[in-house]
């Protein structure tokens, strides 16, 4: 199998779960590894063995040995490094959201063509077995036609960097762009859209707040400069509505679960509990008739490896840098476009935004027209100032 050279820009947190599937991938070789944070990326080296480790991507980019770099730097750098990366001729595999802004996210999908370089989107929720079932049972037409969808993220107290030892750049909207919505709410919007298979956007209303205090002070008084919350209503073509909510603070136990309905039958995304040491799994609860009678299955999803055991492709779909790995490989004759369904995401998110800003509902044309970029054009580090040149 061929080997794939992988560069990681970015050896903080989220850069330890890459690595964890790096390796149980066996054709990855991790080659070099960038950070600004001289420390954090040699006890990075040290933990991983990496030994060629820069504190200048310019330096990394150089390289004619790199088959993809992972960026795992925050939201508002997405843009920026992701395009020097495909600039330079390398393959980019960047974390979520896609960018701080619509306009930036749309750069970087068009900058991906124009270089001729793959783009994935870290948004694993679409990798989920639940996912891949679902979507299955709606080609198959067992919902019928669908005419409603429901995206649902709950934390009660889970601000990054306020309330959860993370980064606090996950709450300044110079780094991040916005907060819940850009953070969880992409995985939990773009695994329905993809599932849905990717409707076309025409019109969202929605609002965004930060109303929930903390230590009894204004979260604003902290440095919070992001939303907590974000809710949607969006209208796709076919007359499909999409209602979203995500919090990462709010006074209330439970939501409920996000929801697909259609006029055949609903599937509800529920959790398997697990048992016994296997561990919880996301799965899915079908709803229907047959007869007069309403039936309802429960498809345990987690307790069911029969699947992937008789199909050799299946781990192709275990995760995405499995699924990345494999097509770069020549291994997976197609991947999921994991890019476009980021930037669909990220239209509708986008939505939420400038219809709280105009307080009232606007078209998927206006969105597109009114975004503006968020993305940093300089970056001063003790390195000196990184000019991007998107
Ligand atoms: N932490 C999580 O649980 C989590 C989960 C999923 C996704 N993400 C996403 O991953 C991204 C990063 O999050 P994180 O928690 O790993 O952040 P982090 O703050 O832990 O790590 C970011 C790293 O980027 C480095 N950096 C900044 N500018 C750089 C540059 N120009 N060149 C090289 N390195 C640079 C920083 O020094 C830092 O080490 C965010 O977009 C976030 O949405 C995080």
């Amino acid at each position: 199998m061929k080997e794939i050279r992988v560069g990681i820009i970015g050896t903080g947190v989220i850069s330890n779960q890459h690595m964890q599937r790096y390796q149980s991938i066996p054709n990855v070789k991790i080659v070099a590894a960038c950070d600004i944070n001289k420390p954090r990326l040699e006890a990075w080296g040290a933990k991983y063995n990496v030994t060629d480790l820069y504190t200048d991507f310019r330096e990394m980019l150089k390289r004619d040995d790199i088959d993809s770099v992972d960026v795992c730097l925050h939201n508002n750098l997405h843009l920026p490094m992701a395009y020097e990366v495909m600039k330079s001729g390398k393959n980019c595999y960047s974390e979520k959201p896609m960018a701080g802004s619509y306009a930036d996210a749309k750069r970087l999908y068009d900058a991906s063509k124009t270089f001729g370089k793959e783009l994935s989107i870290h948004l694993d929720f679409m990798f989920f077995r639940q996912s891949r079932m679902a979507k299955k049972m709606i080609e198959d037409g067992e919902l019928g036609n669908i005419y409603h969808a429901r995206s649902v993220g709950l934390r009660r107290r889970g601000r990054p960097g306020l309330d959860m030892p993370l980064s606090r750049e996950f709450i300044l909207s110079d780094w991040a762009g916005h907060g819940a919505l850009y953070d969880m709410g992409v995985y939990h919007i773009s695994q329905l859209l993809y599932i849905m298979g990717l409707p076309k956007l025409e019109r969202v209303s929605g609002q965004v707040y930060q109303e929930i205090d903390y230590k009894g002070r204004p979260a604003s008084e902290a440095g919070m400069s992001v939303e907590e919350m974000g809710v949607g209503f969006a209208k796709y073509e076919g007359n499909i509505t999409f209602d979203i909510i995500e919090t990462w603070a709010i006074h209330m136990d439970e939501l409920g679960p996000g929801f697909i309905v259609g006029s055949k039958g609903g599937l509800k995304f529920t959790q398997d509990p697990g048992f016994m040491g296997r561990p919880a799994t996301p799965s899915l609860k079908f709803f229907t008739t047959k007869g007069g009678d309403d039936i309802d299955i429960d498809l345990k999803l987690g307790s069911n490896a029969m699947g992937a055991m008789s199909d050799p492709m299946e781990h192709y779909y275990a995760n995405e840098q499995e699924h990345w790995i494999g097509y770069l490989a020549g291994e997976l004759p197609e991947r999921i476009d994991t890019a476009q369904v980021a930037l669909q995401t990220m239209l509708v998110s986008e939505g939420i935004f400038l219809s709280g800003k105009l307080g009232r509902e606007v078209t998927a044309e206006e969105i597109a027209a009114l975004s503006v970029s968020n993305a940093m054009r300089t970056q001063d580090t003790e390195w000196g100032r990184f000019e991007y040149t998107f």
